[in-house]
Formats: structure tokens, C-alpha cells, sequence
């Protein structure tokens, strides 16, 4: 049965930490999915972590929609939640429900994710109000590297910290099912999180949040990133790495495709064939 937003507010009242990953194509999704992650995030660090931008930035609707197709093929029972990439949901609240329309509409997605706290919180009503459960994001938002001047801890000093606060009331109180704090001091947390109804999902915000998200590639050792917030449980650069090189390897020196690799033909059907090229000379 498809994993709705209720059964988080669900795990948070049980005290079940909630323990979700990004996803951004099939194969991934279905081992997320086989691995019982309740919640897959359609992350817009795709434009970092998949197609090779230095930001989220360029990130655009046609490419969150392609790749949340994708994850919900793989995983079609998680609540898949596909982020509203940058200026999708920023000129106006009607643009933002057209484009939530679309992720849920052509990319499948249960939910929508939006950066930002007060200043959004009536787009968050307006979808909310539409049937389209929103989560939020506080802390460090990426869409927002430029004016924050770099990728760094958010909320550290007592206005930063108060605003913060605000920022998720407003954000709770405009509908959101939960809401992720990235990149924020572990006690700054941990008072959001026992403030809230909704649950907190951390990451790089230490363990009192309900539950933790990571980005795939981060955790499995996939490409060059490694966030002080990471915690390697693979080393797929190795693995791969290492495959593709005894491929390479095998197929320079003929060993690969070897016999069992290979598919036959009826011996009559081949004898005929040689025939009629050795008679064509
Ligand atoms: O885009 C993303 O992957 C995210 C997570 C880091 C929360 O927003």
C-alpha cells in the first residue's frame, strides 16, 4: 500500500525515526524501495550529483519531471517527493501550483518540496489548500547559495535561530506535512523539532530530528562529493571503478565475450551461409 504523508506524523508521534534517501532514476529507487525507506526524495541536487552543475540552480521543471517519472516507476509504493526546482515556485503563487501540478500530475509525485520559511508560507497554503502536500526546507537552501554566501551552517546566531523558529511555525501552520532542516546546529534542531507537530528531517542537524535524509551518492561513495554531514556505507567509486577496468581489461585481450556469452546458430543454417558467400567470390 502507497506510503502517505500521514504515516510520518504517524512515526513521529510513535517516536519511529524516519530514514529517507534522494533518488533520481529507477535502479536506485527500487533498491531504496527494497530497502524500506518510507520517503524518497526526487532531490534537486540531481543538477549537482547527476548532471554535473556546480548548483541546484539550473535545475529545471522538464528535468525534475523526467527523473520523478522515473522514481516512482522504481519505488511506487514510497511517498516520492519531488522538489520544485529554483524560480518554479518563486514569481508567484500560481506558477508554483502549476508546476506542483506537474510534478504530481506528469512526474507522479506524491508531495512537493519548497525552500524557504516565512516569506513562502502563503504559496505553502495555497497548494496545501489545493490537495498537494508541501514539505519545507530551512537551514541551509541551496536555491539560496548566493545570497548566503557559500554552503554554510545557517542558524547560528540568536536572530538566525529565532527566525528559524518562526520560519517553521509559519511553515506548520501553512500546511506542511514536514519540513527538512539542513545544515543546522544540533541543539537548533532539536528545540524546532519538539516544537513542531509535523516531523523534522535532518540533515547535517544532528540525531534529535525525527528523521534523516542523505543524498544517495553521498552515502554509497558516488562521485566526488564527501559532506562533513556524510557518513560513507560504500565505496562505489572503487567497485565501479574497479569493474569497468577488468572489463576494459578482458575485452583488450579477448577474453571477454567468452563462449557462454555468445548465442549460436543451427550448424545446417551456418554451412549454407559459407556456402553462399564462398559462392559469391
Ligand atoms: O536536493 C536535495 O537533495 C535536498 C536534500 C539535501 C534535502 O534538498
Amino acid at each position: 500500500m502507497p506510503i502517505r504523508t500521514t504515516k510520518l506524523m504517524e512515526m513521529k508521534q510513535a517516536g519511529e525515526r524516519i530514514a529517507c534517501v534522494t533518488a533520481y532514476d529507477f535502479p536506485t529507487a527500487r533498491l531504496a524501495a527494497a530497502a524500506g525507506l518510507p520517503l524518497i526524495l526526487v532531490g534537486d541536487s540531481l543538477g549537482n550529483v547527476v548532471l554535473g552543475y556546480d548548483s541546484t540552480l539550473p535545475v529545471t521543471m522538464d528535468d525534475m519531471v523526467h527523473h520523478t517519472r522515473a522514481v516512482v516507476r522504481g519505488a511506487p509504493d514510497a511517498l516520492v517527493v519531488a522538489d520544485m526546482p529554483f524560480m518554479s515556485y518563486q514569481v508567484n503563487a500560481d506558477e508554483a501550483m502549476r508546476n506542483a501540478g506537474r510534478l504530481m500530475q506528469e512526474g507522479g509525485a506524491s508531495a512537493v518540496k519548497l525552500e524557504g520559511g516565512q516569506h513562502i508560507a502563503e504559496t505553502v497554503s495555497r497548494l496545501t489548500d489545493a490537495g498537494i502536500p508541501v514539505m519545507g526546507h530551512l537551514g541551509l537552501t541551496p536555491q539560496s547559495v548566493n545570497q548566503l554566501g557559500g554552503y554554510r551552517v545557517q542558524g547560528r546566531t540568536l536572530p538566525e535561530a529565532q527566525r528559524m523558529l518562526d520560519d517553521a511555525d509559519a511553515l506548520e501552520r501553512g500546511g506542511a506535512f514536514s519540513i527538512v532542516l539542513e545544515t543546522v546546529p544540533a541543539p537548533l534542531a532539536a528545540v524546532v523539532t519538539k516544537r513542531l507537530r509535523v516531523p523534522t528531517i535532518g540533515i547535517g542537524a544532528g540525531a534529535e530530528c525525527d528523521g534523516q535524509i542523505q543524498v544517495l551518492h553521498d552515502i554509497l561513495g558516488l562521485g566526488t562529493r564527501q559532506p562533513k554531514h556524510g557518513k560513507r556505507y560504500a565505496d562505489l567509486n572503487a567497485v565501479i571503478g574497479e569493474a569497468l577496468q577488468r572489463y576494459a581489461a578482458q575485452v583488450r585481450e579477448g577474453t571477454f565475450p567468452a563462449e557462454e556469452h555468445a548465442t549460436d546458430i543451427d550448424d545446417a543454417v551456418l554451412q549454407e551461409l559459407l556456402g553462399a558467400v564462398e559462392s559469391e567470390r
